[in-house]
């Protein structure tokens, strides 16, 4: 078989371990030939593909970002996108897609499967919010980036009896900030699953202070307060209709100052969370979705997506994974709220 394989979305740390391990084992268990569709669904639309044999995954498996380039292009948007696909694909001499993304490259995949094109899904997002998966790779690492930095930002918050407000990544879900908070100790965590009153958030950092300790405010950016709208940047949609976010942290650690008299700054962490090398949790997790993804094409099980489910690596219907997205269940943000401000 003639196999392309593709990178969608944001990137995150994994996604060379997933291609190195579906390359290696198709290629020595099975005999199979690769070829690497560049920048994501953008790739197979218009043709741009670049070679991927055993020689060009060499050395990647500890390597950030994506060696095929991503993009957030939706071939739904673009006119006759799915013809076009089809067709570079039969040009390519291409029997199969192995595409490794989120809920949108994913939610493609599932549109392409049912319009007959052989695809297998591999889940990835440092956001951690795909159905039918208990992990993504990516989510691991950017949570030890974001506890890194606020273990560094408690000892300087301290010398300097200033709240810090963290914002960290997090568009719908907020298992970053969860992870990351209770990892690093943060006195308060806001999540986009339920919003917040800025007042209550104000009375705890007053009460870390009066513990003689600083507070750090870990904040998903797509937290939102109580009075009303998400606070934005920027207003344009992307091709699958998300705007960008980013602003909150700002938003809060002006509001958080005016209301406690006491000077508070904010860090956006950003794209450092999804920068850099793996941890050995996602070059562990990807490569065995990437052994399992490779081993669902060789049987030529279409329309599935690889999932972990407790240890196991298994295989579940594209249309389950991305049917809903995971958020985080109120009850596990009870768990943390027992140390907010204290
Ligand atoms: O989905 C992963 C993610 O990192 C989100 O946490 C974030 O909202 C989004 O991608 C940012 O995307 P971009 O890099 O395209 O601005």
């Amino acid at each position: 078989m003639r196999i392309g394989v593709l990178t969608g979305g944001g990137d995150c740390p994994g996604l060379n371990a997933v291609i190195r391990a579906v390359v290696r084992k198709g290629v020595a268990s099975y005999g199979h030939e690769f070829v690497g569709f560049r920048d994501g669904w953008k790739g197979p639309l218009e043709g741009l593909s670049r070679p991927l044999g055993i020689a060009e995954v060499r050395g990647i498996l500890p390597r950030g970002g994506t060696i095929l380039g991503s993009s957030r292009t939706n071939p739904f948007k673009i006119e006759n996108g799915v013809e076009r696909i089809k067709e570079n694909l039969a040009a390519q001499g291409v029997d199969a897609l192995i595409a490794i993304g989120g809920e949108d490259t994913l939610g493609v995949a599932t549109k392409l499967h049912e319009l007959g094109v052989n695809v297998i899904g591999v889940p990835k997002t440092i956001d951690n919010d795909l159905g039918a998966t208990d992990y993504t790779f990516g989510f691991d690492t950017a949570v030890n980036i974001a506890m890194e930095a606020i273990d560094r930002l408690h000892t300087t918050a301290e010398s300097h009896h200033r709240t810090l407000v963290v914002e960290v990544m997090g568009r719908h879900a907020g298992w970053i900030a969860l992870h990351a908070g209770l990892a690093g100790g943060a006195n308060v965590i806001l999540l986009p699953e339920r919003q917040f009153d800025v007042e209550q958030v104000a009375g705890y950092v007053e009460k870390r202070f009066q513990h003689q300790y600083a507070p750090i405010v870990v904040v998903a950016e797509g937290a939102q307060p109580l009075e009303g709208q998400m606070v934005l940047q920027n207003q344009e949609l992307d091709s699958f209709g998300h705007v960008r976010l980013g602003g909150i942290g700002q938003w809060l650690a002006e509001q958080l100052e005016a209301k406690t008299g006491k000077e508070a700054r904010t860090v956006v962490l950003g794209h450092i969370q999804r920068g850099g090398t793996p941890t050995a949790f996602d070059r562990v997790l990807a490569t065995r979705l990437g052994l399992q993804a490779i081993d669902a094409v060789h049987e030529g099980d279409w329309g599935k997506m690889v999932a972990m489910q407790s240890t196991d690596i298994v295989r579940v219907p594209l249309a389950e994974a991305t049917r809903e997205l995971k958020t985080v269940p109120l009850e596990r943000y009870a768990e943390a709220e027992v140390f907010f401000g204290s």
